[in-house]
């Protein structure tokens, strides 16, 4: 029996990775955070001490990456024996990943990975390029945009909520529109809209309702099929 794939990409800080595991939850699916999977390989490069302009030392780890998954809430991230679920979360990887996931080799490890993961198990998996590069067969695509505005000050909400210290909204506002030119700009799997998926702007949108327009879609795909 193969797998139910659902796909959920978008630019950074669209609610994907909220929504995502809602949604797998709510049939009972696997979540997958394939952007865990990039920040694990820049943390564990900036661990080792390699330059992030040597590429032949980041292929070689991305391509012998010990990466585990284990369910929780949030689900935790492991390299090796090391828990490394919020230190994947800090600034320094933040700034770095984008040009960590930029690297063709570095990509065709992950997908690698991410193809094993959804073969067996159904699936929610969220990204950039599952869509278009990943699962191009998923019977489920949702592209999930909202406005820059709108993600920064939800960033900025979230870090106030948690206690974190925060840049401002316009400051947060600024390095998302930089990540999303980075993103979508790339010569390897930009950021790109798969021509069959469904387009879900949620400015305006609480998490709650994207939730049920995502469920709704799955639930008429899986009468369909
Ligand atoms: O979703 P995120 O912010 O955790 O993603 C971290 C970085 O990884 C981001 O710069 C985009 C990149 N990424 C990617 O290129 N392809 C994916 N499938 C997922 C993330």
């Amino acid at each position: 029996m193969t797998s139910f794939q659902v796909a959920i990409d978008g630019p950074a800080s669209a609610g994907k990775s909220t929504v995502a595991k809602l949604v797998a939850q709510k049939f009972g699916f696997i979540y997958c955070d394939t952007g865990a999977m990039y920040r694990a390989v820049t943390l564990a490069a900036l661990q080792q001490g390699v330059a992030m302009d040597d590429e032949a030392a980041i292929i070689e780890i991305a391509q012998h990456l010990p990466l585990r998954f284990e369910a929780g809430d949030p689900q935790q991230v492991f390299l090796g024996d090391q828990n490394v679920t919020q230190l994947i979360r800090t600034s320094e990887v933040a700034a770095n990943v984008s040009a960590v996931a930029a690297i063709g080799e570095v990509r065709t490890a992950m997908v690698a990975m991410q193809r094993e993961i959804a073969a067996t198990d159904n699936i929610v998996m969220d990204g950039r390029d599952i869509g278009t590069t990943v699962l191009p067969q998923a019977p489920v695509k949702i592209f999930m945009v909202a406005s820059a505005y709108e993600r920064a000050r939800r960033r900025y909400e979230d870090n106030k909520q948690r206690g974190l210290p925060t840049q401002s909204i316009e400051a947060l506002q600024a390095a998302i529109e930089l990540r999303d030119q980075k993103d979508s700009t790339r010569a390897v799997s930009p950021l790109t809209q798969a021509p069959d998926a469904i387009r879900l702007d949620t400015t305006h949108l609480t998490i709650e309702e994207v939730v049920n327009e995502i469920s709704e879609i799955i639930e008429k795909t899986q009468q369909i099929g």
